[in-house]
């Protein structure tokens, strides 16, 4: 769906803004050292942003939302401050509430129901897309282009395997988004690979 290239001044529905994408990337730097957790950034924006192409939904913002969900989590590293502790450094930027509400819908500790597309898809490849890329560095290549279903299917029935991602959240944010888990997988790698090298996981030759 072609859309027309605009700005992002106040969203009229809440009198908020919507940084683009310069904006975001540079405040999530601000917040964010580790070099893995803004990797996991840019792979949530790389997912947001294809499914906001398959939706007909506005990929810049989908992206911002994707580049900024965990911007707080360096200096908020808990489930008592992230990500309720990181809204209101949000709100201070006149950050649109319709972005922040997206933000805090990924915790299920807050309890907030996911009801946009947005926010089911944020939710649908928070996790995905950390599985993806650890079943991408067990391969012989090392390359997330190569991640099948199959194989990423496989990777969840070994409970050892990247145990701290709940195989129960990944299955049901995919349920939510209404994508059947195969397509799902291969929506979120596909989107990964076309960031591979940001991502540190095209390959041996990338590396
Ligand atoms: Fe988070
Ligand atoms: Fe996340």
């Amino acid at each position: 769906m072609a859309q027309v290239e605009r700005e992002h001044p106040a969203d009229p529905a809440d009198g908020g803004r919507w940084p683009d994408r310069g904006e975001a990337l540079a405040l999530m730097q601000e917040y964010v050292s580790s070099l893995g957790l803004r990797r996991h950034m840019l792979a949530v924006e790389a997912a947001l942003r294809a499914y906001a192409r398959r939706f007909g939904e506005d990929e810049e913002r989908w992206g911002v939302v994707g580049i900024l969900h965990d911007f707080d989590y360096e200096i908020h590293p808990t489930l008592e401050h992230h990500p309720q502790d990181g809204a209101p450094i949000l709100r201070e930027r006149g950050y649109s509430e319709e972005l922040i509400h997206a933000i805090l819908s990924h915790a299920d500790h807050l309890g907030i129901a996911r009801t946009t597309p947005l926010e089911k898809a944020l939710y649908a490849v928070d996790e995905v897309t950390g599985f993806a890329g650890a079943v991408a560095l067990v391969r012989p290549d090392k390359a997330i282009a190569g991640v099948q279903p199959s194989s990423f299917k496989k990777k969840m029935k070994d409970k050892a395997f990247a145990r701290a991602v709940s195989r129960e959240e990944m299955l049901h944010g995919a349920e939510a988004l209404g994508v059947p888990f195969d397509e799902h997988i291969q929506i979120v790698v596909g989107a990964m690979a076309g960031v591979a090298d940001e991502l540190g996981l095209a390959g041996r030759q990338g590396e």
